[in-house]
């Protein structure tokens, strides 16, 4: 039943392209753009009225939320709070009738998911859900909820389900701001079709043959050929390796190779890429017990910047959309912070958009993606943290599908 791979959680990694279409299909005109939900019983009056989204979550589920924070207010221009579940009851939160409560949750089940229900719902929210188990306990109680179609998810660590929500969320954000009039109807229709493109460069990622999306480049350190005038400067890397183009799968191979001894790891983003690096931290975390954090990358030079060292193998999501000036002024960002650590001599891997050559002068290693709009990016942008994770993990010995102490669904509070 693992269709020939060797963990559940290989294989749900290689589904994600299937799992985003399906999540997609029915939902989207590709005509017009136009998003249809229709199990969420909510007038257009309740989405135009509403003064706020409260989205309670745990774990990977929350991580989604973080992202769907920066769609919904983006595209519909409503206000969000993201909450872990298992704190929202405890700090008597505020909400209205005309807030909603959006629950999600892989499982439909997680005890402190239904804890925050119960609570929005006491407080007078409706609460819509996204969950990918038709039937499951948080959808009975539920107003109204986005089924994400990712099929059953058996590994323990969260993958399909993940990008499933993801994509979930980037259609009720669209929706969202097609009944509140934010944004056009050309927009709308470019970014449908940017969504309908995902699973394609899904499929080109995860394909097991060379791709040419997804290639490997390898800055090397060596001596610099100048005396280095100052020693907050990077290090110069004056040869670059020349290798075949190889899969995406390899190259994190070869990353695991490079890195399953770390003690510790670090991974960086800003904007809606803050919420993919603490994605990459909890998945390798969770399966190679190899402690790691997430960090927003503009953070670092406010403590964690003492962290590093040259045994620190720092992961900074680097990518940008070229047509959207916040998202090219946010990489600009980025890419000094990473200045900020190779001077340090920490060792990063960027997660870079293809063409990217840049980057590549700045960093030991770049894992290349292809290129979406901004908000969509995260959906690409986890694949390669979800192998690394994996394939450190195996490297390591470790029973991937099984991590100790953990439980796929967690029924306690
Ligand atoms: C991590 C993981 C967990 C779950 C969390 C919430 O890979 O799977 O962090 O995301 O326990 O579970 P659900 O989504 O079922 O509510």
């Amino acid at each position: 039943e693992k269709a020939g791979y060797k963990h559940f959680m290989l294989k749900e990694i290689n589904e994600q392209s299937r799992a985003v279409r399906d999540t997609t299909l029915g939902r989207v005109s590709f005509d017009t753009g136009q998003v249809f939900l229709d199990n969420l019983d909510l007038t257009p009056d309740d989405i135009r009225q509403a003064s706020q989204i409260t989205i309670a979550a745990c774990g990977t589920s929350w991580h989604a939320g973080l992202a769907g924070k920066f769609m919904i207010e983006r595209l519909a221009r409503l206000p969000v709070d993201v909450d872990y579940a298992s704190e929202y009851r405890y700090r008597d939160p505020i909400a209205d009738p005309h807030a909603i409560g959006l629950l999600i949750t892989q499982s439909g089940e997680t005890a402190d998911t239904i804890a925050a229900q119960t609570e929005l719902i006491a407080k007078g929210s409706k609460t819509l859900a996204i969950c990918n188990v038709v039937g499951a306990a948080i959808t009975r109680r539920a107003s109204g909820t986005i089924t994400t179609n990712a099929g059953p998810e058996i590994g323990v660590a969260s993958t399909k389900a993940f990008t499933s929500q993801l994509t979930a969320l980037f259609l009720l954000a669209l929706h969202l701001a097609q009944v509140r009039g934010t944004i056009t109807p050309e927009q709308s229709l470019h970014l449908a079709t940017e969504l309908s493109r995902l699973p394609g460069k899904l499929e080109s990622m995860l394909s097991l043959k060379s791709s040419t999306i997804t290639g490997m480049s390898e800055g090397v350190a060596g001596p610099s050929p100048l005396p280095p005038p100052d020693n907050t400067l990077p290090p110069l890397f004056v040869e670059r390796r020349k290798r075949p183009r190889i899969s995406l799968d390899e190259h994190c191979q070869h990353l695991a190779k490079l890195f399953h001894n770390a003690n510790d790891f670090l991974f960086l983003g800003r904007g809606i890429h803050y919420p993919i690096a603490l994605e990459g931290a909890l998945k390798l975390k969770e399966i190679s017990y190899i402690h790691a954090e997430g960090y927003p990358a503009g953070e670092m030079k406010h403590g964690p910047n003492a962290l590093i060292d040259e045994s620190l193998p720092v992961v900074c999501i680097a990518t940008k959309d070229p047509n959207d000036p916040a998202s090219v002024l946010k990489y600009e960002k980025t890419l000094s912070n990473i200045q900020e650590v190779t001077a340090r001599s920490g060792r990063v891997i960027a997660i870079a958009i293809q063409g990217d050559h840049e980057i590549q002068n700045l960093v030991e290693h770049t894992i290349y993606i292809p290129q979406a709009p901004e908000l969509l990016l995260p959906i690409l942008e986890v694949v390669p943290l979800q192998l690394l994770a994996y394939h450190i993990a195996v490297r390591r010995g470790c029973d991937v599908d099984q991590p100790r102490n953990l439980a796929k669904s967690v029924t306690v509070e």
